[in-house]
């Protein structure tokens, strides 16, 4: 067997995971759900949500992967050879597959936006035109296919050109760009007259809006917006060199994540109040509400063009992450050169994935346990295996996995100090388990 792969820098391991992390969770779900569950008191929850879940469940699949040194499916088999705790990998990789279908539509609707945008179509229509354009789009099999091929094959292409020479060189470049783009709609956004009231929507929290949803969508979304429970931070941290801190870079990567979907809620609040517009129109938000507002503002044209810019950029980054996970696996199990293997992968991604383009339109009337297939997708993985995934994940880190290795993982055979172990270990044995099982039960209607 050959080398296995790795990032070549302590930058690139953070640009590649800061850009699976950031995607259109940050851009376009968490301000929509954030709008949707009343502001800031919301924020609050996720915020505690990340700390005591996200995190150590990052931590946990960076060590699980570093020292399986393979795919999130024989990291698991390596390391505990006789249990099931594999079917954690297996999940993990169903997820990436499953994500990666849906998430590619909605990627393709950012492609189509940005070319709207180029092409200045925002501007002269009324509020009812903007909503029928977008309805009027993701009914097209033919277009919402075509952007999902493109962003597909264009990550498939990054994919293919391997972790140093593909994953990590456009993540460094991406990653540092789609930042500077949300700073600048920030500034915008802030200085428009009337936007004050988003800010405070962003950060005055109201605790009367806590309820056992907003808890829920907070858990659910943390455990998607870090990209945990999909197999590609085990992925990615098998591609770690053995002096890179896992926990720094896991602590950089959680922060960053939810810096920049803070820096997007900013972008986006401000606009939305300074034009009298209700936060809570869902998945809409930005396709719909902010095409509405872009012509209204002063250099709205370039505003338009960066924010769906910046929406692909991100969507991207995420991309190639699910993508690495599949190919990784195919690459291990199948004996597959990376190229065969990403090919093959985006091919039978792409599949399945049609059917989910399709679920706006022809397909519309098809339900899923009362779902289309795209929600269906997004409600199966997000709910059920990055959650069950997840848990595994860290009752195998808590309970099973030697605590030597997990030691050793921490401080690089003992080349550097981790004074924050025993809190680790407390959380992942105790604190997040319980929390993910009480919040799953709940979700599923058994508690609650
Ligand atoms: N974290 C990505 C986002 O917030 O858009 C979504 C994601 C990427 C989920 C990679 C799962 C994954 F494996």
């Amino acid at each position: 067997m050959g080398k296995r792969e790795s990032f070549k820098s302590s930058f690139g391991v953070f640009a590649a995971a800061v850009g699976s992390a950031v995607g259109l969770g940050n851009i376009w779900r968490f301000p929509y759900i954030t709008g949707m569950n009343g502001g800031a008191a919301f924020i609050l929850v996720y915020l505690i949500c990340v700390a005591i879940i996200g995190l150590p469940v990052l931590l946990s699949e960076f060590v699980i992967g570093r020292k399986g040194k393979t795919n999130p499916i024989d990291s698991f088999k390596s390391l505990a050879p006789q249990g099931k705790w594999y079917i954690s990998g297996i999940l993990g990789i169903m997820s990436a597959f499953l994500i990666l279908a849906f998430y590619s539509v909605i990627a393709g609707w950012t492609l189509e936006y940005l070319t709207k945008a180029i092409g200045n179509q925002f501007v002269g229509k009324d509020v009812a035109e903007i909503g029928a354009m977008f309805e009027n789009f993701i009914a097209d099999p033919k277009r919402t296919i075509f952007w999902q091929f493109i962003i597909l094959g264009l990550t498939c292409y990054i994919v293919a050109n391997g972790i140093e020479k593909g994953i990590e060189k456009y993540s460094s470049f991406l990653v540092p760009a789609l930042i500077v783009i949300i700073i600048i709609l920030d500034i915008r956004a802030i200085t428009l007259p009337g936007g004050k009231m988003g800010l405070d929507f962003l950060f005055k929290p109201d605790f009367s809006k806590v309820n056992g949803k907003v808890i829920l969508d907070a858990l659910g979304h943390s455990f998607f917006s870090l990209s945990l429970g999909a197999g590609t931070m085990i992925t990615y941290g098998s591609y770690i060199k053995g002096n890179e801190k896992l926990g720094t870079s896991a602590l950089s990567i959680a922060l960053a994540d939810t810096l920049i979907a803070i820096l997007a809620g900013i972008a986006i609040f401000p606009v939305v109040f300074a034009f009298g517009i209700e936060p809570n129109s869902g998945p809409g938000l930005v396709f719909v509400t902010l095409p509405n507002v872009f012509p209204q503002i002063s250099g709205g044209y370039i505003f338009a063009v960066l924010f769906f810019l910046l929406l692909t950029l991100a969507a991207i980054t995420s991309t190639i992450s699910m993508l690495e996970a599949v190919v990784s696996f195919g690459i291990d199990k199948f004996k597959l050169s990376r190229k065969k293997a990403a090919i093959i992968s985006t091919i039978l991604i792409f599949i399945v994935g049609v059917f989910a383009s399709l679920s706006n339109g022809p397909l519309k009337d098809i339900s899923f346990f009362g779902n289309n297939f795209l929600d269906f997708l997004d409600k199966l993985t997000a709910n059920y295996f990055m959650t069950i995934g997840s848990l595994i994940t860290i009752i195998f880190v808590g309970w099973k996995l030697n605590k030597k290795i997990i030691e050793e993982q921490l401080t690089n055979g003992g080349m550097i100090e981790s004074n924050y172990m025993r809190t680790y270990y407390f959380v992942a044995r105790y604190i997040s388990p319980i929390a993910i099982i009480i919040v799953f039960l709940a979700s599923i209607g058994i508690l609650g």
